[in-house]
């Protein structure tokens, strides 16, 4: 794929661009061979490119050059280029200017980004599909989101008509940005918990404000010393039947390449055994991968048979 193909790839990708996040550009996905160190993503009038290792000098030049002159004839202002393969750099604004204040939109839902950093922006895009799952399935409910993180799901939920909704993760910075973007969306935070706690050592609290309707699970495949998603899953699933409501939904996460989804619904039916597993839900299209087990595995299980199996 030349840097031609790759301009002619975002043109078409383009043509109806509108303040929401896109996706132009899922190298990561493995299906452009050559350009799997290379993601790029409309954000409102930012283009945000991302590489993932060192480009060779001229072909940079060369992409570059092109982005600037794509972005003449697009709604975007600014560009900006994080080097993901350089530990703890700032990224780099190639046109135009950053504000400092940003915020991504995703089906009308504000959420706070921060583009300088080359990690943690606050965002996963990758999720937006489990969003709108959680957003179609709250009304009502008492809702667990376990790895809150900046707390997207919560807004999702509360969004949906959620009842109650507590949001646990050990990040008290990741927490005060969940808080923040609750405020971000006008929604009011009475009955929305915001909770720094170790998951795996805080069972009794979280048993507490049970039981739940709807619960979230969406891990770090692997953070050391907090999480290990080959053996710590299990353990979180063990407690699930002690805080799930009888008709309680579950959405479990998992986005290791290692493991695929068959190691979750084993660890459900062995150790959770009145969950039944109910689908797959589909990855975003713009995030096609050339292999969909290696990518994120959404699934969703129910709790005792429903009528309305979504
Ligand atoms: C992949 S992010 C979760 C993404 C989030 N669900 C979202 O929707 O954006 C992982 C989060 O897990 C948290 N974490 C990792 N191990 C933890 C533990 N043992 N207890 C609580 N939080 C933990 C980290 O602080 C981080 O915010």
């Amino acid at each position: 794929m030349t840097i031609n193909d790759i301009q002619t790839h975002l043109q078409e990708n383009s043509k109806e661009l509108t303040n929401e996040f896109k996706r132009l550009f899922h190298g990561r996905g493995g299906l452009y061979d050559e350009w799997k160190h290379l993601t790029i993503d409309s954000i409102d009038d930012i283009l945000s490119v991302a590489l993932y290792f060192e480009m060779e000098p001229t072909l940079e030049a060369e992409l570059i050059d092109m982005l600037i002159y794509f972005i003449s004839k697009t709604r975007h202002k600014t560009i900006v280029l994080q080097r993901r393969y350089i530990k703890g750099t700032t990224s780099e604004v190639i046109a135009g200017e950053l504000e400092e204040n940003l915020h991504v939109v995703e089906n009308g839902m504000k959420l706070k980004l921060n583009l300088l950093s080359n990690r943690n922006s606050g965002y996963f895009p990758d999720m937006k599909n489990g969003r709108e799952f959680i957003r179609a399935n709250a009304k009502d409910k008492s809702v667990l989101n376990l790895f809150s993180y900046t707390c997207a799901f919560s807004i999702a939920a509360k969004l949906g008509g959620a009842k109650s909704v507590s949001n646990i993760d050990m990040s008290k910075g990741a927490l005060s940005t969940g808080r923040a973007n609750h405020h971000l969306n006008d929604i009011d935070t009475k009955g929305v918990g915001f909770l720094p706690y170790n998951i795996l050592k805080s069972f009794s609290r979280i048993k507490k404000k049970g039981p739940y309707d709807l619960i979230i699970i969406d891990p770090p495949t692997f953070q050391k010393g907090s999480f290990e998603a080959t053996k710590d899953y299990r353990k979180l699933i063990m407690k699930l039947p002690q805080i799930a409501a009888e008709n309680c939904t579950l959405l479990a996460c998992l986005n290791s390449p290692d493991l695929d989804a068959d190691f979750i619904i084993k660890l459900i039916n062995e150790l959770a055994p009145s969950f039944k597993f109910v689908k797959r839900l589909e990855n975003v299209k713009e995030f096609a991968s050339e292999n969909e087990e290696k990518s994120l595995k959404n699934l969703v299980f129910q709790r005792k048979t429903s009528d309305k199996l979504f």
